[in-house]
């Protein structure tokens, strides 16, 4: 896999990423020239964890209307850009990040940005994280199950550990009101409740029918369906792309052999138990 090391985390270093990728520069750009908007919003997940879908529904909220934002969340890609590229948006900036919270610029949380953090259970991201680094050819990547599962609990895989990522953006974020964490597993089951959460936070005062609309036309069939809009041309060995794979709770069950089930779970639980971080794995 086209991985590099940057400020003790892996970063992808495909050409599809601005310079090829320089990631010393661009931090370096980020802490000399980037300054957050207090109107900003980040939406801050690790990889495969439900991105796309947010910023779908979450445009839906900005625009105040239930009809598709119609391109890519790439396009608002915080680190797919270069700092001056940031800095010519207008504001108000939607900014999709999977940044590891020790590299998020503290301007962020100084300026007191909004930031919706999203997470999903670890074994179903693995499983996503696995058919996105085959799916996506600059990857490079042909490594098998079993060699991918030991990548991931490692935490050698883009912008890992998955572990340090979820958690150190709760413990320095779960008591911060500028911050809601909102899960895959809770939007599956009741996404209605979800985006009008997130139409709440953002000060949103949207009568329920129009909630309702924007989780009809933001579930999954109807994301599938739309998803060429989303995708970049090309990036994909397959038509089908991986953005919008199966969208299920559970699909890991499909993957993890027993055995890796166990030693998941022991790791899960060993390093979750003080958090207070639960997840759904079906
Ligand atoms: P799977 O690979 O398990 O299908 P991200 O956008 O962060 O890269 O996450 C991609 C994952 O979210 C993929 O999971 C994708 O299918 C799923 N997904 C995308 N849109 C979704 C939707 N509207 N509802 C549920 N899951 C969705």
């Amino acid at each position: 896999m086209l991985l590099c090391r940057c400020r003790g985390h892996l970063w992808p270093t495909m050409e599809l990423w601005p310079k090829g990728y320089d990631w010393n520069k661009w931090f370096e750009e980020l802490d000399n020239n980037f300054a957050a908007r207090p109107d900003d919003l980040y939406i801050a997940s690790f990889p495969k964890s439900g991105h796309h879908w947010s910023f779908e529904f979450i445009n839906m909220i900005y625009n105040g209307n239930a009809d598709s934002v119609n391109k890519s969340k790439l396009e608002n890609f915080f680190e797919m850009h270069e700092i001056r590229e940031i800095e010519e948006m207008p504001s108000p900036r939607i900014l999709m990040t999977h940044l590891p919270y020790d590299t998020m610029p503290q301007d962020v949380i100084n300026k007191k940005c909004k930031i919706i953090c999203i997470m999903r259970n670890p074994k179903d991201v693995c499983a996503s994280h696995f058919n996105h680094v085959r799916g996506i050819a600059e990857y490079k990547y042909d490594g098998d199950w079993n060699h991918f599962f030991e990548l991931f609990l490692k935490g050698e895989v883009e912008n890992g550990p998955w572990l340090s990522h979820v958690k150190d953006w709760w413990t320095h974020c779960k008591d911060n009101p500028n911050v809601l964490f909102l899960k895959y597993e809770d939007m599956k089951h009741d996404l209605f409740a979800n985006i009008k959460r997130v139409g709440e936070f953002l000060g949103k005062t949207y009568d329920d029918d129009l909630y309702r609309k924007m989780a009809e036309n933001s579930n999954f069939d109807v994301m599938k369906k739309n998803a060429k809009a989303k995708e970049l041309p090309g990036i994909f060995k397959t038509t089908d792309g991986t953005f919008f794979r199966k969208g299920k709770i559970g699909d890991w069950k499909n993957y993890f052999t027993v055995a890796q089930n166990e030693r998941f779970d022991a790791v899960i639980e060993k390093e979750l138990k003080d958090t207070g971080l639960k997840f759904q794995y079906e």
